[in-house]
């Protein structure tokens, strides 16, 4: 079913990031959870990783990205962990990868990608599992529960498994939500037919893009933002037409209030939707 054909293998290798969104375009709209740009952007950092020995790269919240990491690890003999509680979609991706990228490049699904359908931050089965395993990471895109607390709980794991030299990556790095991610829960309050909760002031933080570049600063000698193909490309991204009532960057039917207005406001926040950063210890 997701067996589509790009080309030969040669050819795959040849036009890597075409094969990418080839591919990712096949994803049902649950799985595609980022734009193609946000994929491309992530693709690119990794592939300037340079070679180490027992080091991986790790996501947390699988999906589009996942496609990202494993193309990536595929095509350098590397592999990549990725946390998600909802098994399902692991399993799901898995079969979407082996048909769509194994089959052509002739790997196995398992020898790149190792699946963990359980808490990014948990002691026993979590990031640091990488420590038991011997393993160090140089590479941490952050996409599950879009809250302060949960991405730099997350980055704390990563930092006890981190290398000398380590890229963080985040996606809705715009967000500013401190503790609780009201907008998700309003969503799933607003199919219920229950009334939107009004979120308190002290759930505001600055955006996770400003919060974690100060937190890294604070700690290590060199904090560098990446310069990403994202930002450049996101305007003419067409994965954002998913959102058809407006068709610029991303206004959802969950967002039916937002002013036209506040569109200036809208697309500056979607600037920051993607970023990164490379840090030396
Ligand atoms: C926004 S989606 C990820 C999108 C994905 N990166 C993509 O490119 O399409 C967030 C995912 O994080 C997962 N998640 C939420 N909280 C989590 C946690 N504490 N640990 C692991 N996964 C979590 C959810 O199950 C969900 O699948």
């Amino acid at each position: 079913m997701y067996d589509f054909h790009f080309d030969t293998k040669k050819k795959i290798l040849k036009d890597q990031e075409n094969f990418l969104i080839f591919v990712k375009k096949l994803l049902p709209r649950w799985l595609n959870g980022i734009p193609d740009s946000e994929c491309l952007a992530i693709f690119r950092i990794l592939q300037k990783r340079k070679k180490r020995k027992n080091t991986v790269a790790l996501e947390t919240g699988c999906g589009a990205s996942t496609l990202a990491l494993f193309l990536h690890c595929c095509l350098n003999k590397t592999k990549f962990f990725s946390w998600d509680t909802n098994g399902s979609k692991g399993s799901y991706l898995r079969t979407i990868i082996n048909e769509s990228i194994c089959q052509p490049l002739n790997v196995n699904v398992n020898d790149v990608w190792s699946f963990i359908p359980y808490y990014s931050t948990d002691k026993y089965a979590g990031i640091q599992i990488l420590k038991e395993l011997n393993l160090k990471s140089d590479f941490g895109f952050f996409d599950s529960s879009h809250t302060l607390s949960q991405v730099k709980s997350e980055i704390r794991e990563f930092e006890k498994i981190s290398s000398n030299e380590f890229y963080i990556a985040l996606d809705d790095a715009y967000y500013n939500k401190k503790n609780v991610n009201f907008t998700f829960l309003n969503i799933i309050r607003t199919k219920l037919k229950l009334k939107r909760v009004k979120e308190p002031l002290n759930n505001i933080c600055l955006p996770f893009y400003e919060e974690v570049q100060k937190y890294l600063s604070s700690k290590y000698k060199k904090v560098l933002k990446v310069d990403d193909y994202y930002k450049k490309n996101f305007n003419k991204d067409d994965w954002f037409n998913y959102y058809k009532e407006v068709k610029d960057f991303g206004i959802s039917s969950y967002d039916k209030k937002f002013s036209k207005k506040d569109f200036s406001s809208k697309k500056s926040k979607m600037f920051h939707r993607f970023d990164a950063f490379l840090v030396k210890k």
